[in-house]
């Protein structure tokens, strides 16, 4: 989508163009710049709107009132009009559209246009390389001008339509077929990413894995026909700092669950179970392409939790890399071994000022937060606090849960360290992240949960269905407010 900017209010024939409205909309001085707009009603008429309204006008514009409904939430607010807006327009097949930028208000031109953007990028998107009826296939929104523009915000323009651009990428890996997305597939995604950007990576694969003794990443992949590796991505944004950040992402391809097989429902959509590792690769992606000042490093494992005579079985005994030993009562409890494999390597082998992790860990986040909330768990408050006031600026919420000394002793072990589930099978999402701060010594690290909102099973908010690319936003803007 190419996305430009106009400070003129700039109108043409067979424009299709949105205009915002609200509780404090001044009609008539829409009626003074759309002299032209054809009565539609009263004030109070637009007032009251409720959903998106296409009128018609005398020089055969297409005026796409978007109300700005959502009142509890400003940001939330623009990002949805402007994706309903812009649906409808692709519902009446226009591929351009321009916005006029809203002029007051709390907000800055500044960040209405980032939000405008977020809104038309992500909300227009769709996966329909599968489609091959002509008809069923929606209309792609090719330009986009925002209108209307009097400050200097074409370097926000780009950026935000860099981040966006990356997002519908994140989520076309996650969307893609696990037969397809396998970890060789994922492997050579990142290569041709890493063509194209300063990123630079390193492969441990299966026989390296074997040799750095990475037990529980090879435990959980060895039955697959793909064999299981792990990626390490660095970023180097910060020449004159040492320090680097560390993002860890769960990267299974397809999780069957393994011997304790999953049931039919809960099984359909496990090719999603990378969604974390895509978000890592997509956020290093992204702050190499707007190149961030700050030193970063994506960590994926990457591992298909297939059935097969060579797979991992319950009640089997594996020593991980860190050296402490897990007893596997459950082999559905995968994502938990591989990042435990993955945390120590960071942390002994990379040595980061902070990690953070992202991991379609649990059905019980889902089940706690709905698609609403990412799970975050840490035992550091200064890092939670500032992911949070990332949240806030992006609108992919999260929400703390407790670390407690009580839940490290529900995963001890009767014959090893630790066993990967707890047996009581309570408070699932916190024992999730307890089974991982058993790898991690002394970095500050954060363990994000998004089980439930890196994929919809229907359309909310400025989402479709399915893969909502979740994490690549947050991360841009937390190492963005937070750069070293
Ligand atoms: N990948 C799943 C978690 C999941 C479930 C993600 C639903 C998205 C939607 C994970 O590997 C898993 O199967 N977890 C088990 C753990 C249990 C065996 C302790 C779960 O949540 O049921
Ligand atoms: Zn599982
Ligand atoms: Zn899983």
């Amino acid at each position: 989508m190419k996305v430009s900017v106009n400070a003129a209010f700039s109108l043409n024939k067979n424009d299709t163009v949105i205009f915002f409205v609200d509780e404090t909309f001044e009609y008539r001085q829409l009626l003074t710049k759309l002299s032209f707009v054809r009565t539609v009603g009263d004030e109070k008429f637009f007032k009251d709107l409720k959903s998106t309204l296409v009128i018609p006008s005398t020089i055969n514009a297409d005026i796409i009132i978007a109300p700005l409904t959502v009142k509890d939430n400003k940001r939330n607010s623009i990002r949805k009009a402007a994706s309903d807006a812009a649906r409808a327009a692709q519902n009446y097949k226009k591929s351009s559209i321009k916005v006029v930028v809203p002029e007051k208000g709390e907000l800055s031109q500044k960040e209405s246009a980032h939000l405008i953007i977020e809104g038309v990028m992500i909300g227009t998107y769709t996966f329909d390389k599968y489609k091959t009826v002509e008809d069923s296939i929606k209309t792609k929104i090719t330009s986009l001008e925002l209108i209307n523009v009097h400050s200097a915000i074409e370097d926000e323009v780009k950026t935000t339509a860099r981040i966006c651009t990356n997002v519908n990428l994140c989520r076309d890996l996650v969307n893609e077929s696990a037969d397809v997305a396998t970890p060789d597939f994922i492997e050579k995604e990142i290569k041709h990413i890493v063509s194209k950007t300063r990123l630079t990576m390193k492969v441990l694969n299966e026989r390296q894995l074997k040799s750095n003794k990475m037990g529980l990443i090879l435990a959980v992949g060895q039955g697959a026909r793909y064999k299981p590796r792990m990626i390490v991505l660095t970023y180097k944004g910060n020449s004159t700092s040492k320090e680097f950040h560390a993002l860890v992402g769960k990267g299974v391809t397809f999780d069957s669950g393994g011997l304790d097989l999953k049931t039919a429902a809960g099984i359909v959509d496990m090719r999603m179970d990378m969604g974390g590792s895509a978000a890592v690769i997509y956020t290093l992606k992204t702050a190499a392409e707007l190149e961030l000042k700050v030193n970063l490093y994506g960590v994926i494992p990457l591992v298909e939790n297939a059935i097969d005579a060579e797979s991992y079985k319950p009640g089997d005994v594996i020593t991980s890399y860190s050296g402490k030993t897990v007893q596997i009562l459950n082999t559905d409890a995968e994502g938990r071994l591989i990042l435990a494999d993955a945390l120590a390597y960071t942390e002994k082998v990379l040595k980061p000022a902070s990690i953070i992790d992202f991991a379609t860990l649990t059905g019980a986040c889902l089940t706690t937060f709905g698609w609403e909330y990412a799970a975050v768990l840490s035992s550091n408050d200064s890092m939670i606090e500032k992911i949070s006031a990332s949240s806030d600026v992006t609108g992919e919420k999260t929400w703390r849960l407790p670390f407690d000394q009580v839940y490290d002793q529900k995963i001890k072990g009767d014959i090893s360290d630790i066993i990967n589930i707890s047996s009581d099978r309570k408070a699932g999402t916190i024992i999730g992240g307890t089974f991982l701060k058993q790898f991690v010594e002394k970095t500050p690290w954060t363990h994000i949960d998004i089980a439930g909102t890196a994929w919809y099973d229907q359309a909310a908010g400025i989402y479709i269905k399915h893969a909502t690319g979740f994490g690549v936003r947050l991360m841009t803007e937390y190492f963005s407010s937070n750069q070293k």
